[in-house]
């Protein structure tokens, strides 16, 4: 059966209290409706049909890479209308799947589940199993175990509110008969809207098999309506990411601290110690180990390699067992061979580093090539920037740089060549000599340290050294 999917994603979401539209609001890092778009892609269906309202162009901008097409509701006249506004549309022998895009977690084995329901002619539910089921409606089953009715948290009886199997509100059915049951919805509620839940009652009286798909879990059918709610889905969200990182080998110092933002791949015994942010595409190779307070995105990490606390990579390749940090920064376009250590308080951009090479401390490497088993020793740098352009840096296999050399780009330092330290090194240096610059070494002996003026005496020697400006 060809499948096509409605998400509702109109609501103006009042109770985010935000200029953005509640759609776009963050989990993950990801707008909620893109999780929703992701879950309905990976089912193949024909047509994804977004319901648009509130803040629509906002949300058109946000999405416009996603091949959906946009159905405008102009007025936000209830769920049921917002499914009505996608129906002509659709052909009656589809089978519509509808979603909301404000429900992002929902998950690929529970929409096949629904749709193949459908498919088979009955309009599937998505129902969850609720401890707190207070506001919910309740799924009223009949003596054959068959669904009978929903009933309204407010309409319930006593004993129908002991029910713990609730409502989602997601549903699937065959698209000919979804239309009948929504051209009879009325507005009789408090909120004078088109309820598509009430779709249930016209299936019912229809005599159509009316089927409750259990929803695995709570999560995938939490809705978000506020800012609370928004933190429990994406809590919800870390703790399932960081389930998975560990069922593949992953030892997480605190799975409640960990933040997983995108598509994270891990290797046998990786180890991540506290508030890792970890974001887009992700690979941790086995043996690595992320210390406390690293942001890690779309980095690859080789195996055995050590990255230590508070360090950010950002579009890194780093290979096996290298070592990073702590308080290293490593932007895109870095490249590290194996076995290359890099420091505190160094930052590598744009620039490889052959295997075993070393930048211990305070370094900045930019636009460089840097060779193989070569030291950059303490506080030295790449001047890669002559305030228009940014210049190469070429440092040959084996090359020694004394600290605090400062490489005047474009520039070549020579492969088994060393500089002095404190050297500003503006033209190439010939391999296996040492090249430094440095202004003569002078001694004063009739020298003595400063002693304390006054205000008066300081105030003479400041205005002798600086006179005032006349104008
Ligand atoms: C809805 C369900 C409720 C279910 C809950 C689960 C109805 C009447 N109620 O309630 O049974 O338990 O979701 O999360 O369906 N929207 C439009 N156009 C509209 C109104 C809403 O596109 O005119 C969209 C919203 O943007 C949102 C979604 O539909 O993405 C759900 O609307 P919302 O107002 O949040 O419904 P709930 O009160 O949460
Ligand atoms: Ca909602």
């Amino acid at each position: 059966m060809q499948l096509s999917v409605v998400i509702l994603a109109a609501g103006q979401g009042k109770r985010m209290n935000s200029d953005l539209p509640k759609v776009l609001q963050p989990l993950a890092g990801e707008p909620l409706l893109q999780h929703v778009i992701s879950a309905a892609r990976a089912l193949n269906p024909s047509n994804i049909y977004v319901v648009y309202g509130h803040g629509g162009a906002q949300v058109q901008a946000a999405l416009r890479e996603e091949p959906v097409e946009w159905v405008l509701q102009a007025e936000q006249l209830g769920t049921g209308h917002a499914v009505m506004q996608a129906m002509c549309l659709i052909p009656d022998e589809h089978t519509v799947l509808v979603l909301y895009g404000d429900v992002p977690l929902i998950s690929g084995a529970s929409l096949v589940k629904l749709t193949a329901a459908a498919d088979a002619g009955a309009l599937a539910i998505l129902s969850v199993n609720l401890d707190e089921a207070h506001g919910y409606g309740r799924i009223v089953r009949n003596a054959d175990g068959q669904v009978a009715a929903i009933v309204e948290h407010r309409d319930a009886t006593p004993t129908q509110l002991q029910i713990c199997e609730v409502n989602s509100g997601l549903m699937a059915a065959p698209a000919g008969r979804l239309r009948e049951w929504l051209l009879g919805l009325g507005r009789n509620n408090t909120q004078r809207e088109y309820f598509l839940t009430d779709v249930v009652a016209g299936a019912a009286q229809a005599g159509v098999r009316i089927e409750a798909v259990p929803a695995a879990n709570a999560l995938e059918v939490a809705g978000v309506n506020d800012k609370i709610q928004l933190a429990q889905v994406e809590a919800g969200f870390r703790r399932q990411r960081a389930g998975e990182l560990m069922l593949a080998g992953a030892t997480l110092a605190d799975p409640t601290r960990i933040d997983i933002r995108g598509d994270i791949q891990v290797g046998r015994d990786v180890f991540i110690d506290i508030n890792a942010v970890l974001i887009g595409q992700v690979h941790l190779a086995a043996g690595v180990k992320v210390g406390p307070n690293c942001v890690i995105a779309n980095s690859r990490i080789g195996e055995g390699t050590e990255i230590f606390a508070n360090c950010v990579l950002d579009h890194a390749v780093v290979a096996q067992n290298c070592r990073v940090g702590p308080f290293a920064r490593l932007r895109p376009g870095t490249v590290m061979h194996r076995e290359v250590h890099i420091g505190n308080f160094v930052e590598v951009k744009n620039t490889e580093i052959g295997a075993g090479s070393k930048a211990n401390h305070l370094t900045y490497l930019g636009d460089s090539q840097v060779g193989k088993d070569v030291n950059v020793g303490a506080g030295s740098i790449t001047c890669n920037y002559d305030g228009a352009n940014k210049w190469p840096t070429f440092i040959g296999d084996g090359a020694f740089i004394g600290s605090g050399t400062m490489m005047v780009a474009p520039v070549r330092i020579g492969a088994g060549a060393t500089t002095g330290a404190g050297s500003t090194i503006a033209s190439s240096t010939p391999d296996n000599k040492l090249t430094f610059e440095r202004s003569q070494q002078i001694t004063k002996d009739a020298w003595t340290r400063p002693r304390k003026f006054g205000e008066k005496e300081k105030a003479e020697i400041i205005a002798k050294k600086i006179p005032t400006q006349k104008d």
